[in-house]
């Protein structure tokens, strides 16, 4: 759906400027998003790379897939198009807090080419990196830290991505982080030197 359902509504603007509230703040917003498959690493790195940040001085916030789905979304499930909405919503969320110049790691599958360039295309051009957890079924499989996949080979969880749904791989991506033989440690600062690299933070 691309126009509001609702109809007499205004939208109304602040009154600082992105570049006011950006040195109020002492940083600039982005949007890290993370997508790969289940097991990939996605959560994991997050948290630390949001520690990394924090640590650093700069305000950052993981929003993750598996908690989200506790509270804001806990409506939907796991057809594609829950799917889509489910990213739809995590991205309309992760802009505000992007706009709000938070630095914005989200941690979902984001199985779906389409879905994640519609996240891109609502946030303001340069504020978006789209970030690939990069590990083989295999090797996620071999980790199976959730019991997940085991389940899913086993026919208990119809659409599983990686097994009975699809992941589409990026073909763009900002950031490649390749998980299958590096440390949690090294992943995370790659995401904090990539973002240094284009310009969002001072390491
Ligand atoms: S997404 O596809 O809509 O982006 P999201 O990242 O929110 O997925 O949730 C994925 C998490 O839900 C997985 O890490 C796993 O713990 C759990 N899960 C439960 N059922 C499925 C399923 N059928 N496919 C993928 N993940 C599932």
């Amino acid at each position: 759906m691309s126009e509001p359902k609702s109809t007499n509504i205004t939208f109304h603007g602040a009154i600082v400027t992105p570049e006011e509230r950006e040195a109020t703040v002492g940083q600039k917003g982005a949007v890290v998003w993370l997508t790969g498959l289940s097991a990939s690493g996605k959560s994991t790195i997050a948290r630390r790379a949001e520690q990394l940040l924090l640590e650093r001085g700069h305000t950052a916030y993981v929003l993750d897939g598996d908690n989200i789905r506790f509270g804001l979304n806990k409506d939907l499930g796991f057809s594609p198009a829950d799917r889509t909405e489910n990213i739809r919503r995590i991205g309309e969320v992760a802009k505000l807090f992007a706009d709000a110049c938070v630095i914005t790691i989200t941690a979902f599958i984001s199985p779906y080419r389409a879905d994640r360039d519609s996240v891109r295309a609502i946030t303001p051009a340069g504020t978006f990196f789209e970030a690939y957890v990069e590990a083989s079924v295999e090797v996620c499989e071999g980790r199976d830290p959730k019991g997940l996949y085991k389940k899913a080979r086993a026919g208990q969880i119809p659409e599983f991505t990686g097994i009975s749904a699809p992941y589409e791989e990026p073909l763009s991506a900002e950031m490649v982080i390749k998980t299958a033989d590096r440390t949690v440690d090294e992943c995370a600062m790659q995401i904090l030197e990539e973002l240094a690299a284009k310009g969002v933070i001072k390491l």
